[in-house]
C-alpha cells in the first residue's frame, strides 16, 4: 500500500467508526427485478416512461446533429440546440434570461460562488443543499458574512437580519444581501414559506439590496402549471410577479427525469456567471443527446400529459399519508416519526397551489435508519437510510420518495412492512441494541 493509500485508509477507518462510511450499492429496479424503488427522486417516473422514450429516440432518429458537445459553451460547445433549449426555458419560465449548467451542483457552485462579493451577506436556511455551501466556501465573502438561520423560521431570519442591520457598512456602496432558500427541502420534505420570509426580508432589508435565490431542484416539473415550479405559481396566483425572487435554479436530474440544470437571471447575472463562473467556462457543455432528451421531457411536461403525472403523483401522497397515519398514531416517536410539519407554506391558498401541498419526500426519523431500510430491503422495497452528516446528528431517517408510477398496491405492500417493523417489535428490538430504548419503558 503506497503511504497516500495509508493515510486515506487511516482516514476512511475512522469514518467507519463513526458509522458514516458510505459505499455504492447497485440496485437493479427492472421490471422482474422484484424490487420496488422508494428512493429515487424521479418523482414523475418519467426515467420508464414510454411516451418520453419514443419521442427522444424519434428526435434523435429525426436529426443529424451530433451527440456530445464538443466542448464549453465559450469555446465549440454553444450549438443551435443549446440555445434553442434556453430560450424555451427562458420563455417557458417567465424569466428575464436563463443559462444552462450541467448539474444543479455546477449552478449553486457557480452562483454561489462567484456572484456574492467580499462586502456581501449571504443568508441561508439551516438545511440548504450542500451545493451552496461549497460554493459559499469558494467565494470571496468572508465566513463571517454567511449566516444561516433556522429551518423555515421567520423569527430566526429577522433576527440574522437585525444581527446584519446593526453592523456598520464597511464600503461606500451599500452591500447585497443574499437570501438562499429552496422550494422543497430533500431531506424533511417540506415546502419553504416562502411569501412569510420575503416579507420578513421586506421588513429589513431594503428592495434595491435584495437578492433573493429559490432553488426548486425537487419542484421542478412537479408543481406549478405545466411544471414551472412553486414560485412561477405564486407569481401566477396572485397575478402579478412583485419581482422579490429574482434569481431560480430548476434542475433536471429529479422530476425532470435527465439532468443539468438551468438557472434563471436577469441578463446582467447571466453574462456574469458567462464571464466569472469556472465551473461554466473549464467544463464541456451538456451533450447535445441530453439538450434533446430535455426538449422531449419538457414537451411532455407542458402537455395534458404532463399534468396527468402531476396529478397520479399527488394521488399516490395522499394515499401513502393516509395509510402511514394511523401506524404512526400508534407508534412511540422515539422510533419511528415524520419531522414536524411546517405551519402552513403558502397561507390563502393561491390559485392552482394548496396552501399545503403534497409532497413526494417522507423523511421517517429513526434512531436505526440502517436496521430499518435493511428490512425493507428484504421486503423488496428500497428505501435508504440518511445519516450525519447528510443530516445532523439526531435526524437519522430512512427517505421514502413517492413516484406518480406507483401503484396504490405497492404503497399499501410498505405501509404494511412499516406497520410490521412497528407492530413485530422489530423498531424497539434494534433500538435497545443500538444502545437507544425507549425512553418511556427506561
Ligand atoms: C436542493 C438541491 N439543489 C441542488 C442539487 C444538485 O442538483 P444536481 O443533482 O442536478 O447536481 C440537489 C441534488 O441533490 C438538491 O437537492
Amino acid at each position: 500500500m503506497s503511504q497516500l493509500d495509508n493515510r486515506l485508509d487511516g482516514l476512511l477507518e475512522l469514518r467507519k467508526a463513526k458509522g458514516r462510511f458510505r459505499r455504492l450499492r447497485e440496485y437493479d429496479t427492472s421490471r422482474g427485478s422484484g424490487l420496488t424503488d422508494f428512493s429515487s427522486n424521479d418523482y414523475l417516473s418519467l426515467t420508464t416512461s414510454d411516451e418520453l422514450r419514443a419521442d427522444y429516440l424519434k428526435r434523435l432518429n429525426d436529426t443529424d446533429v451530433i451527440l456530445g458537445s464538443t466542448g464549453s459553451r465559450l469555446l465549440s460547445g454553444c450549438t443551435p440546440a443549446h440555445s434553442h433549449l434556453e430560450n424555451r426555458l427562458c420563455d417557458h419560465f417567465g424569466a428575464p434570461a436563463a443559462l444552462l449548467f450541467n448539474s444543479g451542483w455546477d449552478a449553486n457552485v457557480s452562483f454561489f460562488g462567484f456572484v456574492p462579493q467580499p462586502g456581501d451577506w449571504v443568508v441561508f436556511d439551516e438545511l440548504v443543499h450542500a451545493s451552496v455551501h461549497s460554493g459559499m466556501r469558494g467565494s470571496r465573502v468572508p465566513s463571517a458574512r454567511r449566516l444561516q438561520f433556522a429551518h423555515n423560521d421567520p423569527e430566526s431570519l429577522a433576527a440574522v437580519l437585525r444581527k446584519i442591520a446593526a453592523q456598520p457598512s464597511s464600503s461606500a456602496a451599500p452591500p447585497t444581501v443574499f437570501l438562499a432558500l429552496e422550494a422543497l427541502y430533500s431531506m424533511d420534505g417540506d415546502f419553504a414559506p416562502i411569501p412569510t420570509l420575503l416579507d420578513v426580508f421586506d421588513q429589513h432589508v431594503p428592495r434595491e439590496q435584495q437578492c433573493v435565490i429559490v432553488d426548486e431542484a425537487h419542484t421542478t416539473g412537479v408543481y406549478g402549471s405545466q411544471g414551472r415550479g412553486i414560485v412561477h405559481q405564486l407569481k401566477e396566483g396572485a397575478g402579478r410577479d412583485d419581482g422579490r425572487v429574482t434569481v431560480r435554479l430548476m434542475t433536471f436530474g429529479k422530476g425532470v427525469g435527465c439532468s443539468g440544470s438551468v438557472l434563471l437571471a436577469s441578463d446582467t447575472v447571466r453574462s456574469f456567471l458567462i464571464n466569472f463562473a469556472r465551473p461554466f467556462i473549464f467544463s464541456t457543455a451538456l451533450p447535445v443527446s441530453t439538450v434533446l432528451a430535455l426538449e422531449s421531457a419538457w414537451d411532455l411536461l407542458s402537455s395534458e400529459g404532463g399534468q396527468r403525472k402531476r396529478d397520479d403523483l399527488a394521488a399516490i401522497v395522499a394515499y401513502f399519508q393516509e395509510l402511514l397515519a394511523p401506524v404512526l398514531a400508534r407508534t412511540p416517536p422515539e422510533l419511528l416519526r415524520l419531522p414536524d410539519p411546517t405551519p402552513t407554506p403558502f397561507p390563502g391558498a393561491p390559485e392552482g397551489l394548496s396552501a399545503h401541498p403534497h409532497s413526494p419526500i417522507h423523511g421517517l426519523l429513526s434512531p436505526t435508519p440502517h436496521a430499518l431500510s435493511a428490512f425493507l430491503l428484504a421486503r423488496g422495497f428500497i428505501v435508504r437510510p440518511v445519516v450525519p452528516p447528510t443530516v445532523p446528528p439526531g435526524g437519522e431517517r430512512v427517505r421514502v420518495c413517492l413516484r406518480a408510477g406507483h401503484s396504490r398496491e405497492e404503497i399499501a405492500a410498505l405501509v404494511s412492512a412499516v406497520a410490521e417493523w412497528v407492530d413485530s417489535g422489530t423498531a424497539e428490538a434494534e433500538a435497545a441494541k443500538a444502545g437507544r430504548p425507549l425512553r418511556a419503558r427506561l
